[in-house]
């Protein structure tokens, strides 16, 4: 069986690439293939002929499709309806990789503090209505909707908050690096806690993608580790894996202005799997002390 993988020197890529090596692999990096050209998408696919294609480019820098929002779509909902359309034309499966950022829109169910009650966020499930935030989100979500009308054959794949040893090529690095990077150089560290999510170790679904490409189970699923936290648990958790004292101070989305509106609320429920029997993704916790042992983060 021939796969391809777009974005395949990306943080997801380079470990689906490892996930698949029992396949006929074909990786394409971005010098390789332009996936907002449809004569370019045509033509690479064209020559490979493969059964299945795993679309992870993305034009993935949150804040500056604010103010790039013709890239946003030209890459994000373009890029995908171009490979939609060639998938479509070779009859192959495609597994497209979306957001937890087409959630957060009007209606979202938040809860202002997960810490400081009862209150627990409510996970989105495959079957919410998404209503994105910002730009980024509406440009994936339109490429969802390609995905969706133009081959039948899909996976669409949302999951969040991704690290991986590769890191994100288009955000130079992932947020744990960032952290652990600020927390040896600097006096203390501000970081958000009312934007609770899911982080998803890239190793993790890439498995769960190899798993699902062998079925017929199309559709919408959300994949990502089990339990949630905000970026500033996420941080906490990371420095105490590493044995960092640097103090982290948890502070609010207000006080802490970015370019992009994101959720308060952005936790995927893997709901999809779990029907199927199949959400044995374990906790992002779990996840987190592999990724420091594989990145080779000593405590
Ligand atoms: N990172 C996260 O936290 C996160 C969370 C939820 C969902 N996602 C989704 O997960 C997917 C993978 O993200 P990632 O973190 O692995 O990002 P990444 O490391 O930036 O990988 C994206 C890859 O796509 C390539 N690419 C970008 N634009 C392209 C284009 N127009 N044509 C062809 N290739 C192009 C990039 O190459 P160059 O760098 O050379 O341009 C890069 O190799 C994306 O679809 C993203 O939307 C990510």
């Amino acid at each position: 069986m021939k796969v391809i993988v777009t974005g395949a020197n990306g943080q997801l890529g380079t470990d689906l690439c490892k996930a698949l090596h029992h396949f006929d692999l074909i990786p394409l990096t971005h010098s390789d293939i332009e996936i907002s050209d449809m004569n370019s998408v045509k033509q690479v696919f064209g020559r490979h002929r493969p059964d299945i294609i795993i679309n992870t480019a993305a034009y993935v820098r949150v804040d500056d499709c604010e103010t790039e929002q013709d890239k946003a779509f030209r890459v994000n909902a373009l890029g995908a309806r171009n490979v939609a359309v060639a998938c479509q034309e070779l009859g192959a499966k495609l597994v497209h990789i979306s957001t937890d950022y087409v959630f957060g829109g009007v209606g979202e169910t938040l809860v202002v503090s997960h810490k400081s009650g009862g209150d627990k966020p409510h996970p989105y499930t495959e079957f919410d209505i998404p209503i994105p935030l910002s730009v980024y989100g509406k440009s994936k979500l339109a490429g969802e909707n390609f995905v969706r009308h133009l081959c039948p054959k899909h996976f669409i794949i949302r999951t969040s908050g991704l690290f991986g040893v590769a890191g994100a090529s288009g955000k130079g690095g992932n947020f744990v690096e960032t952290m652990l990077k600020l927390a040896r150089h600097g006096d203390e560290l501000r970081v958000v806690n009312d934007q609770v999510f899911s982080p998803t170790y890239t190793p993790d679904l890439a498995k769960k993608i190899a798993q699902l490409i062998d079925t017929e189970y199309y559709g919408i699923f959300h994949i990502t580790n089990s339990g949630t936290c905000s970026w500033y648990e996420l941080a906490v958790e990371a420095l105490k894996l590493v044995g960092l004292k640097t103090p982290v101070i948890p502070v609010t989305s207000a006080e802490y202005p970015q370019k992009a509106m994101r959720p308060h609320n952005s936790v995927l429920d893997n709901y999809h799997l779990r029907l199927l029997g199949l959400n044995d993704v374990r906790s992002w916790q779990e996840a987190l002390r592999d990724y420091m042992i594989e990145k080779g983060h000593k405590a």
